[in-house]
């Protein structure tokens, strides 16, 4: 074979040697040796350089150097692209904890909300909101709670002006749910409310209700508690035991407060149960007819129940939470653990 015929037939196999290489099929040190180990196709090239004419030997040198070199760039510069990949696949430490994402959560109250919504949809309750700064009628006057009503001692009001004050309950949002809507209605009605308490572990100058308000023909006091006796199966398991007291509200009568029966597993437990394991969560009652009346309801052929749950205290229990200002601080360590 001639010498020309010989650098042909190399390159032809170096090109299909270099594919081979890409795709990982052969080994880099063992082609590289191939053709450029001391013993390699290119060496043995000019090993026959001895054997052939003078006149000739400076060209065929020549060509065997450009195939040398270009063997040896060829290689150069796939084996440094398979370095690239390889460091980078050496150099990660997988061992080292993964950038934090600050992604936000759902604020407790808002998980409790949220669930006890979703209780009520079930049963087709659906929800409506009222606004935080409202009048004195709204608040007091049309849910019959008077001026000078001792009543209103119950709930320490901001006042914003002479009329105009921040909402002390969601008991508000029924009467403008019932002058804009007519029965029949079930609603749930969350939001802030606030009172102007001193602020200490327990108590906070704001928090959260969920309103209730049912109206239809010969609603019962037991179509009330077969309501709330589901609500809280199922918000706080089968097994939960729940008691009615009675009570006074201006705007419902009969008028109750529901408990739960929490237990005394934990100090918190204690401090919010007052260390009796029963915990207050809502008001109710059926609607009084004075109510009806300021809306313009037909108090003969309408009536209904309404009930008003403190979310804070649920909050707190469910979470193990023993100081309420936590609720409002923003804090992320706080908050982020209820993901
Ligand atoms: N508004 C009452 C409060 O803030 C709670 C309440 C009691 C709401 C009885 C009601 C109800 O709808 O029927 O203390």
């Amino acid at each position: 074979m001639s010498l020309i015929d010989e650098i042909s037939k190399i390159k032809s196999i170096f090109k299909s040697d270099l594919d081979l290489l890409k795709e990982n099929k052969l080994n880099q040190d063992e082609v590289k040796y191939k053709y450029l180990g001391r013993k390699g196709l290119v060496s043995k090239l000019y090993s026959k350089l001895s054997s052939i004419d003078n006149k000739e030997k400076p060209k065929a040198g020549k060509i065997i150097n450009e195939l040398k070199l270009d063997i040896s760039n060829k290689l150069n510069t796939l084996f440094s692209e398979n370095n690239v990949s390889q460091n980078h696949a050496t150099k990660l430490d997988h061992s080292l904890p993964g950038l934090r994402l600050n992604n936000g959560s759902i604020h407790p109250l808002t998980l409790i909300i949220n669930e006890i919504k979703d209780i009520f949809s079930k049963i087709g309750f659906s929800n409506v909101y009222g606004s935080e700064i409202d009048t004195d009628y709204y608040n007091f006057e049309a849910l019959n709670i008077p001026k000078h009503h001792p009543a209103r001692d119950m709930q320490d009001t901001f006042y914003i002006e002479k009329d105009i004050l921040l909402r002390t309950h969601t008991s508000s949002s029924q009467v403008h749910f019932m002058e804009n809507n007519n029965p029949p209605i079930r609603v749930l009605s969350p939001g802030r409310v606030y009172r102007n308490e001193d602020i200490s572990v327990r108590s906070y100058c704001l928090f959260h209700q969920i309103e209730g308000l049912y109206v239809d023909k010969n609603v019962t006091f037991s179509d009330l508690k077969g309501t709330l006796e589901y609500f809280a199966k199922e918000f706080f398991g089968p097994k939960i035991k729940i008691r009615f007291r009675p009570s006074y509200f201006p705007f419902t009568e009969p008028s109750a407060e529901m408990d739960v029966y929490w237990g005394l597993n934990s100090e918190s437990d204690y401090r919010i149960t007052k260390g009796t394991g029963w915990l207050e969560i809502l008001g109710c009652g059926m609607v009084n007819p004075k109510v009806f009346k300021s809306v313009n309801y037909d108090v003969k052929k309408w009536n209904g129940y309404a009930f008003g749950l403190g979310i804070e205290r649920i909050a707190m229990l469910k979470y193990g939470i023993d100081d309420i200002r936590l609720l409002y601080e923003g804090d992320i360590n706080f908050l982020g653990q209820f993901k």
